[in-house]
């Protein structure tokens, strides 16, 4: 590492999980393959996935243990609501076993209400389409804010903009809405629910609410800027505008979209990436500068809410290059800082190879985990960025 900044004081440092992609045996789950959200790509189920559930003591210990200091994780609202109305305590107190366990290690829990999945009633009655999405999912929020008392963050929704993305090409006619790309019905019904939810978390303890949008960068080829920005605002801008009021916005980021011409019927869109571009497992662009232009167009747009990286991070089996898309992520944060935003912490996705939603092969994880026995190996990723966390050092 070449050179170093100082971190803000009180700097978060962190990884984040979500509980379908690690937990294991969600089978009440359901995500976006019903009625409502046809054509969806992701199939179910993650099986015993990371079987967190049974071993989050572990994982938070070795989180600890490597020196970081906050740990984001998700509720499973199908294990707390099963059926529509019917609270189960036992899962209340299981997720609040998982915040007493953070503490226990000295580690800050981060918690989300909703990460992408949904309990099957829902979804039979409507999902976002159902007139009433608001009040299911503040009634969600009433139910666990009864274990948050003493949480200092907790995240509504994650990566609205990704839920709404898998509505595209939905033709809605019951609703007057004809659009060539994401539901801004869809959106609307989500961005009713984040502010829903932000009221009901506003009268608990100390809680500080935000949500989490995934930051595409959009870049466009020159002269197609028009389109970019038009492209850009129900997949991503929409959702930054919703948070003017929060108390904070959770960046996620991870690479860039290029819009220029296309041969559909729209005319422009996504861009093949330069040619040569060095792919991940996901197949996505290696492209660390991201954050950095995420964290400026994420001020820009917000003007000026406090901002917290929530997920950053590649999938990779070479954890060398881990470390070296981290480090040049990082260092567009340290720019990105010290021209002014105000960046609160950094929460590296993922804790664990997990689930990714259909395959465990891209792996995204500080620790490897072995899918026969649940062995745990931390990578030297982990150590690393827990001696960044000690020293509160960026860098740069
Ligand atoms: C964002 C999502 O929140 C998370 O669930 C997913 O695994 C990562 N991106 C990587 O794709």
């Amino acid at each position: 590492m070449s050179s170093v900044i100082a971190a803000p004081e009180g700097f978060i440092w962190g990884a984040a999980t979500a509980g379908h992609q690690i937990e294991g045996g969600n089978v009440n789950t359901g995500h976006w393959e019903n009625e409502y959200a046809p054509g969806t790509q992701i199939p179910e189920p993650s099986g015993d996935a990371c079987d967190s559930y049974h071993r989050y003591p572990e994982d938070i210990a070795l989180l600890a243990d490597a020196g970081l200091t906050a740990y984001r994780f998700s509720l499973e609202w199908s294990r707390i609501e099963p059926e529509e109305g019917v609270v189960s305590r036992a899962q209340l107190a299981h997720y609040r076993r998982m915040i007493d366990t953070c503490r226990d290690h000295g580690v800050q829990p981060i918690v989300t209400l909703h990460h992408f999945t949904f309990p099957r009633w829902w979804d039979h009655s409507g999902g976002w389409y159902s007139e009433q999405s608001t009040d299911r999912f503040r009634r969600f929020t009433e139910i666990a804010a009864t274990i948050l008392d003493d949480v200092d963050l907790v995240v509504t929704i994650n990566e609205p903009n990704m839920m709404v993305n898998q509505t595209e090409a939905r033709i809605d006619t019951e609703n007057g809405v004809n659009f060539p790309g994401p539901s801004p019905f869809v959106a609307q019904a989500i961005a009713d629910a984040h502010h829903a939810s932000t009221e009901v978390l506003r009268g608990v303890g100390g809680i500080r609410s935000g949500w989490t949008v995934a930051n595409q960068v959009f870049q466009a080829v020159p002269g197609w800027e028009k389109q970019r920005d038009e492209w850009q605002y129900w997949r991503e801008d929409f959702f930054l505008e919703q948070s003017r009021n929060d108390d904070f916005i959770g960046v996620q980021s991870y690479l860039r979209t290029i819009i220029g011409p296309t041969d559909d019927e729209l005319g422009y869109g996504p861009q093949e990436w330069p040619e040569g571009t060095e792919r991940t497992l996901t197949g996505w662009e290696y492209y660390p500068e991201a954050l950095g232009h995420a964290l400026r167009h994420t001020r820009e747009v917000t003007g000026g809410v406090p901002m917290i990286v929530t997920e950053n991070g590649m999938a990779t089996s070479d954890d060398a290059r881990r470390i070296d898309y981290t480090t040049g992520a990082l260092a567009g944060m340290a720019e990105a800082i010290a021209d002014g935003c105000d960046v609160r912490g950094y929460l590296h996705w993922s804790l664990l190879d997990n689930y990714e939603w259909g395959s465990f092969r891209p792996t995204f994880g500080l620790i490897a985990v072995d899918h026969e026995t649940f062995a745990r190996t931390p990578k030297p990723s982990l150590g690393w960025l827990g001696g960044l966390a000690q020293r509160n050092e960026i860098p740069a």
